[in-house]
């Protein structure tokens, strides 16, 4: 599989390209708006295709691109199917994987940071979005967010996968990269080391975390598969990048 993890520093997202060598097809997961010019160059370099964007929840930090590739590439749009959006061409369930070319990304669902969560397995690797990330993990305050069931996507279905498969997160505010199931398990300081349930509750419940800044206009853009409000403040528009000055349609 080709495979590259990409950086969007305004938001400190990862977007992932998994490409299959034989047919050129690609899928790009969690992209980001402000960055499709540069993901478009990234594929075009490594002679890849885009199939499809796969989103792993309804972000509330950032606005996915998956409507413009598609208006852009001919890109198909795959999410949750929980979340019923009228924009997503192929709603993704737990069962049969998506085919991309020879990789198969099959979606486990891991709600607790929103209810619609999905992570994704493909071979080695799973793309864990904002269930699990690495020493910690999304919040649980917003977007029907709950922590017990947060802790019970996490403990049960990811720490489920094996031992050596590779944790990609959607974000990380501090450098890191990749981590593993065995290594979240032992030492995630929320999640790891046979943290309880009750344990887990009090973290969660003691974040103080601030209003997040983007929530307010990220999650009817992202509802609408990635479109930046035209109404954007000065002040936000770096999140949308170039194309704050188009609103799109
Ligand atoms: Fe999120």
């Amino acid at each position: 599989m080709i495979f590259k993890q990409l950086f969007e520093p305004v938001s400190s997202t990862y977007t992932y390209v998994l490409g299959c060598p034989e047919t050129g097809r690609a899928v790009l997961i969690d992209p980001v708006v402000n960055s499709i010019d540069r993901d478009l160059q990234v594929l075009q370099e490594l002679g890849l295709r885009l199939v499809y964007t796969l989103d792993t929840h309804i972000h509330a930090d950032h606005i996915t691109s998956a409507r413009e590739l598609k208006k852009r590439t001919g890109s198909r749009i795959a999410a949750p199917a929980i979340d019923r959006l009228d924009c997503v061409d192929v709603g993704i369930e737990e069962g049969p994987p998506l085919q991309v070319g020879s990789i198969g990304v099959r979606g486990l669902h891991t709600p607790g940071h929103t209810d619609g969560h999905f992570a994704f397995v493909a071979g080695e690797r799973v793309f864990t979005g904002d269930a699990l990330l690495i020493d910690g993990c999304g919040r649980t305050d917003f977007q029907n967010g709950d922590a017990d069931t947060l802790y019970r996507s996490v403990t049960g279905k990811l720490f489920s996968l094996p031992d050596e498969t590779l944790v990609y997160p959607a974000h990380d505010y501090a450098g890191r990269h990749v981590s593993s199931i065995a290594q979240e398990k032992t030492r995630n300081p929320r999640l790891g080391g046979g943290r309880t349930l009750e344990e887990f509750r009090q973290i969660m419940a003691s974040l103080n975390l601030p209003y997040p800044k983007f929530i307010d206009y990220a999650v009817p853009g992202n509802r609408s598969c990635g479109e930046c409000p035209a109404d954007l403040p000065q002040e936000l528009q770096k999140y949308c990048g170039q194309m704050a000055e188009s609103p799109q349609g």
